[in-house]
């Protein structure tokens, strides 16, 4: 069985694609599915998130990508799910450009023998570089968390055109298969505009299930868990949960 390999991704920063991560793969593990998340940015933010100290780490997903070491000896687990960490020496890989064969192409490759897993997420930097065209060139989908602030939507153009542009050179079975609105407040008249603005142009990209702004999908990793654990009657437990039966469905 060869999974379904989704990259989170937007090169702004602070949207909530770590979050996002974490939690949609927490939310496809409690339905049942076998998930592989992997920290593809050297910030190492959803690796500290699910409770490991990544400084610490001997093996991680550079030693995979670039030291040859086989992926079964850097995987973590937390919960039921597998974790490929990382830490900040993954961003060498930025500058090392030259020493991968592979290019673009190199995590894919990498990847290409994950078997019993029907899921993997990809946890994408908050860039448009070396390291991001890596996790689109080996995705079937991408989901764009997004806040309805005025300034995220003004980068949402950028972002399909690199898209776009990594569809004809890379990889043309890459879809953007979800807007994902984060951080949602209705109390806020602004986000319920731009709400209607994101559906208006985006149509049914947009998932349904709307991410509410909720103090524990905050404080979850300050405790290495995730939102089920953290606070599993919590708005943000709900949304996650509800935002991964609408992942399961699409299927
Ligand atoms: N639904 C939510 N409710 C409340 N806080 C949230 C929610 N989603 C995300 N946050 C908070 O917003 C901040 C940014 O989220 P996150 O780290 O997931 O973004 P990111 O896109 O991964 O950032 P970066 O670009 O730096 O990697 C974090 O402090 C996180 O706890
Ligand atoms: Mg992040």
């Amino acid at each position: 069985m060869k999974p379904d390999i989704i990259a989170l991704c937007n090169q702004k920063g602070g949207v909530g694609k770590t979050t996002c991560a974490v939690n949609i793969a927490a939310g496809l593990a409690r339905l049942g599915k076998k998930v592989l998340l992997v920290d593809f940015d050297p910030q190492a933010h959803l690796t500290y998130s699910l409770g490991f100290v990544a400084h610490d780490l001997k093996q991680t997903v550079y030693s995979v990508i670039k030291k040859s070491v086989p992926l079964d000896e850097a995987l973590l687990e937390h919960s039921g799910m597998r974790l490929l960490p990382a830490n900040l020496e993954l961003a060498e890989m930025e500058n090392e450009k030259a020493d991968f064969h592979d290019g673009e192409f190199t995590l894919k490759n990498k990847l290409a023998g994950v078997r019993d897993m029907e899921y993997v997420l990809i946890d994408c930097p908050p860039s448009a570089g070396f390291l991001t065209s890596n996790a689109l060139a080996c995705s079937k989908d991408i989901y764009i968390p997004l806040q309805m602030e005025f300034l995220a939507l003004k980068g949402m153009g950028r972002l399909m055109s690199r898209i776009e542009e990594v569809q004809k050179s890379l990889n043309k079975n890459l879809h953007i298969s979800g807007i994902i609105p984060t951080r949602f407040d209705a109390r806020r008249k602004l986000n319920n505009a731009i709400m209607d603005s994101i559906r208006e142009r985006f149509g049914n990209k947009v998932f349904s299930t709307v991410i509410r702004e909720n103090i524990a999908v905050a404080e979850a990793p300050s405790f290495g868990q995730t939102i089920f654990e953290y606070a599993p009657k919590s708005h943000g437990a709900e949304d996650f949960l509800s935002l991964c039966e609408e992942i399961i469905n699409r299927k």
